[in-house]
C-alpha cells in the first residue's frame, strides 16, 4: 500500500475582516472577543442573583442578538428557557425606521413568566420599546431588557435597560450577530465599519 506523503497541515487561514475588492468595508477592531467574554459572565452572574430561585424565560431577538444569546444563557445558572422573537423594521441598512413588524413569535405563552428580552444593541430604542410594550401586553410575571450594547448618543425613546454589555458612541458596529446588510455577524468580536 502506498503511504501517502505527509504534507504539511493547512495553516489555519487568518481571519482578516477586510472585504476584498470593496473600498470602505474594512472592520476596525472595538470590543475585542476576551472583553465580551469577560462582559457576559459578569452580566450572567448579575441575573443568575437577580432570579435566584426562579425560572427565567430569555427571548432572543433575531438575528442580531443570536450569538450574545448563546454565550449569556450559558453564563446563567438558574432555569432557562428559552424563546425566540424576530423582527423586520423598515429601514435601510443603518437607519431603524421605528416601525417593526413581527416576523416569527415567541412559541409559547409569557403569562405569569420572569422575562427577559435579550437584544443586541439599543440604537434609537424603537425596537426594544415596540418589543417590551408587545411582551408586557401577554402579562408576564416580570418583564427586564438586557443588551449587548446601547448608544445612548442617538435615543430616540426612553427604555429601561436592566443589564446593558457596553455604552457606545455613535458609530456603526458589526460582528459577534450584528451585521451590515447581512454581513459580518460571523466576526468573534466587535467592530467599526470604516
Ligand atoms: P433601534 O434603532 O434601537 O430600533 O435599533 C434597531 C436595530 O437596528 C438593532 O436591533 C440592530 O439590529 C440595528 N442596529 C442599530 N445600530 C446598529 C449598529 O451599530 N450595528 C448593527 N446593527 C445596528
Ligand atoms: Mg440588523
Amino acid at each position: 500500500m502506498a503511504t501517502r506523503k505527509r504534507t504539511a497541515a493547512p495553516r489555519r487561514a487568518r481571519r482578516t475582516a477586510t472585504a476584498p475588492g470593496r473600498a470602505g468595508t474594512h472592520v476596525r477592531p472595538l470590543i475585542s472577543a476576551r472583553a465580551l467574554r469577560a462582559r457576559v459572565r459578569t452580566l450572567g452572574r448579575r441575573i443568575s442573583r437577580d432570579y435566584a430561585g426562579r425560572t427565567l424565560t430569555m427571548v432572543c431577538v433575531l438575528k442580531g442578538a443570536v450569538l450574545f444569546f448563546s454565550d449569556l444563557v450559558r453564563a446563567i445558572d438558574v432555569p432557562v428557557e428559552l424563546e425566540f422573537i424576530g423582527v423586520t423594521s423598515y429601514a435601510n441598512a443603518t437607519e431603524s425606521s421605528g416601525e417593526v413588524r413581527i416576523s416569527t413569535d415567541v412559541a409559547r405563552p409569557l403569562e405569569g413568566k420572569d422575562v427577559l428580552l435579550v437584544e443586541d444593541i439599543v440604537d434609537t430604542g424603537l425596537t426594544a420599546a415596540f418589543l417590551l410594550s408587545l411582551l408586557q401586553a401577554r402579562a408576564p410575571r416580570s418583564l427586564a431588557l438586557c443588551t449587548l450594547l446601547e448608544k445612548p448618543s442617538r435615543a430616540r425613546t426612553r427604555v429601561d435597560i436592566a443589564y446593558r454589555g457596553f455604552v457606545i458612541d455613535d458609530v456603526f458596529v458589526v460582528g459577534y450577530g450584528l451585521d451590515w446588510a447581512e454581513r459580518w455577524r460571523n466576526l468573534p468580536y466587535l467592530g467599526v465599519v470604516d
